[in-house]
């Protein structure tokens, strides 16, 4: 049985290539709701819709578990989510709060995400509830969602950008970023030029691929394949620029994209 991620777009290719090489020998079935991307600027009630909608089509696929691998829609659908279905379901926030705390020495946290994800506090919810002597610093980045997507990561534009948001992160003296969108790996390097080379950034993938691991031993489902697992990749709509930047996010080839009719998606 292959595990389920899914995404609004893209961007959870980059913790698919955290599980990819945490277990390599297990099957993944990905997909990207990039015809309904962003979600990070919907409201509440639409990325539920959504989130229901994308993990109904990956249990058609007969997925054992589904990661999902956008913190806008952990941080907003996970609770309905895990009411709804019976697979365990898995977030990228904790994971990543959780590599946060154990990372920062001074306790002081920044957290770059969508709007959603920042205005519904969801990493200063998660880290605070470990320990609330934490001291956060969050702030919201839309533009780094489409500069990904457009494969800007060394942009002229994107430096231009990281430096208009991460001015005030900067004399916050934070010595751990989190990287809260699984779009933004993608643009480490510059983030981590623009916010100081001692700054430790941290994509939740890493954090998350492990929980993946621990949740699929602990329900005995790990699989027994000697081979490399396979990837399947379905998209609700193919941006002309898709493959490229699929590849740029899996730093591999891909064979096949397949189309997912929206419509259909409704139906399920
Ligand atoms: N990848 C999504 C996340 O991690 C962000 C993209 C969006 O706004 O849909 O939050």
């Amino acid at each position: 049985m292959p595990i389920g991620v899914f995404d609004s777009g893209i961007g959870g290719l980059t913790v698919v290539k955290r599980l990819s090489s945490v277990l390599p020998r297990e099957s993944i079935v990905y997909f990207g709701d990039t015809a309904r991307v962003p979600y990070g600027s919907k409201s509440n009630a639409t990325v539920i819709d959504y989130s229901i909608q994308n993990t109904n089509f990956l249990l058609k696929k007969n997925v054992k578990a589904i990661v999902v691998a956008c913190n806008t829609a952990s941080s907003i659908a996970i609770p309905e989510l895990r009411k709804k279905f019976t697979v365990p379901v898995i977030g990228v926030i904790l994971p990543g709060a959780d590599m946060a705390y154990k990372e920062t020495r001074n306790g002081r946290i920044g957290v770059i995400g969508t709007r959603a994800t920042i205005n519904n506090n969801a990493y200063s919810n998660a880290i605070k509830e470990i320990d609330n002597k934490i001291e956060i610093f969050e702030k919201a980045c839309p533009l780094f969602v489409p500069i990904a997507e457009e494969g800007w990561t060394h942009h002229r534009a994107t430096y231009e950008i990281a430096e208009e948001y991460l001015k005030e992160l900067r004399e916050k003296k934070i010595d751990t970023l989190v990287l809260g969108c699984t779009h933004y790996p993608l643009l480490a390097d510059v983030i981590q030029e623009i916010i100081g080379k001692d700054v430790k950034l941290i994509d939740s993938g890493i954090a998350t691929a492990e929980v993946v691991r621990n949740e699929i031993n602990r329900i005995g489902l790990e699989t027994n394949s000697a081979v490399p697992g396979n990837l399947d990749l379905y998209v609700s709509d193919i941006p002309t620029t898709f493959k490229q930047v699929a590849e740029l996010f899996l730093g591999r080839t891909i064979n096949e994209v397949v189309k997912v009719d929206i419509e259909e998606l409704h139906k399920i």
